[in-house]
């Protein structure tokens, strides 16, 4: 197939990338903005190959976005293109709405109008809010919370749309959160990575007893891949690693691999509107042969381990404009932060 991945720069996306032509089955075309997060040094080692395209330009963007879908006879998109940090969202909503409810219309209805064969949106399941017990299930309603998970929850109902309408073959996938190499490091798990790395202090909010379902990127990248491959159109698909830990429970972990104490977790003031819990059922996607192969353990050592090898990848992130946004994020919160322990 001749598949248009979009945000294929950044995390994901890159890997998905990297995936799709490794299986030897599909020619890819690569459109990202080149957003903060966007990051060619993830595809370098794809330069010069035969199946591979990488352009430059934004999924608003329908005239450009249009020829691209002709020129390169594009059988299937998928649209990883989006902003997606929950606390960005909280500092610059409209360009969230912009780029994951606009942008997302715009791509899929050139995307119709080409005659794409499949239109794969790549969501979350932040979209179901906070979950604080039990599993949400694809048919649930929608409960988004955040700028970030309200501008994706939009995105959804567009795409899902367009099969009721138009009997558009979409397919909605909705990852739980994903770590793994190639993130950039405002999230989480990254974040926490390298500052313990730099022995730097690790800004847990709140309690820190706030709950993720953690899924390794490769099986995230194998449930989209699955679901492009074998989906039902029109369906919602649940893509979650079964890895259910509390925050702190993580950043222990990372501490233990990297041989730090315990004392550079710093409790800082919480995310406005925090969701407490994401849990979600994966029994359909599961149903469709799909399973999650990464132990959590053994996904978060040989993350660590890629963070630990790779210091010139994310040095040069944090050394660039990320390090205005982490003093307006965490400056004033590290100051009146409490240490773990004290
Ligand atoms: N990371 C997670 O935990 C997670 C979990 C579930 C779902 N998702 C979803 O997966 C997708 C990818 O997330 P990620 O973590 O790789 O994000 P990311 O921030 O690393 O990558 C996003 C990419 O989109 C590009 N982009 C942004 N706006 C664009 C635009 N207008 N036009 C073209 N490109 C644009 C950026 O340059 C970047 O390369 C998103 O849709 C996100 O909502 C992420």
């Amino acid at each position: 197939m001749r598949v248009l991945v979009t945000g294929g720069a950044g995390f994901i996306g890159s890997h998905l990338v990297h995936r799709l032509l490794a299986s030897g089955q599909h020619d890819v075309v690569n459109l990202d903005a080149l957003r903060y997060s966007g990051n060619l040094d993830n595809l370098a080692d794809l330069t010069g190959h035969a199946r591979y395209t990488f352009v430059h330009a934004d999924i608003c963007d329908a005239t450009t976005v249009r020829s691209i879908l002709r020129d390169h006879r594009v059988e299937a998109v998928i649209n990883c293109a989006a902003e997606t940090h929950v606390d960005r969202s909280i500092l610059d909503p409209g360009s969230f709405a912009k780029t994951d409810v606009v942008g997302t219309g715009v791509l899929l209805e050139e995307s119709r109008q080409a005659g794409v064969h499949r239109f794969l949106q790549v969501s979350t399941d932040e979209v179901y809010g906070s979950v604080e017990i039990g599993h949400s299930k694809e048919e649930d309603s929608l409960a988004p919370r955040s700028p970030y998970s309200a501008s994706k929850a939009g995105g959804d109902l567009l795409v899902l749309s367009y099969w009721t309408t138009y009997h558009f073959p979409v397919l909605v996938t909705r990852g739980s959160n994903t770590y793994g190499p190639n993130q950039y490091p405002e999230k989480f798990i990254p974040l926490f990575v390298t500052n313990a790395i730099d022995d730097q202090p690790l800004p847990l909010y709140g309690d820190g007893r706030y709950r993720r379902d953690w899924l390794a990127v490769d099986d995230h990248c194998a449930g989209i891949e699955h679901v492009l491959n074998h989906g039902q159109p029109g369906a919602i698909y649940n893509v979650g690693g079964g890895n259910e830990k509390e925050n702190l429970t993580v950043a222990e972990l990372i501490l233990h691999y990297l041989g730090k104490p315990k004392s550079l977790i710093r409790f800082v003031t919480d995310r406005p509107g925090h969701d407490r819990r994401y849990a979600i059922d994966c029994s359909r996607l599961r149903g469709l042969g799909w399973q999650p192969k990464v132990s959590f353990e053994e996904g978060i050592r040989t993350t660590v381990e890629w963070y630990r090898t790779h210091e010139a990848w994310w040095k040069k992130i944090k050394s660039g404009e990320f390090r205005t946004y982490y003093d307006e994020m965490y400056g004033r919160r590290l100051q009146e932060g409490r240490a773990c322990g004290s």
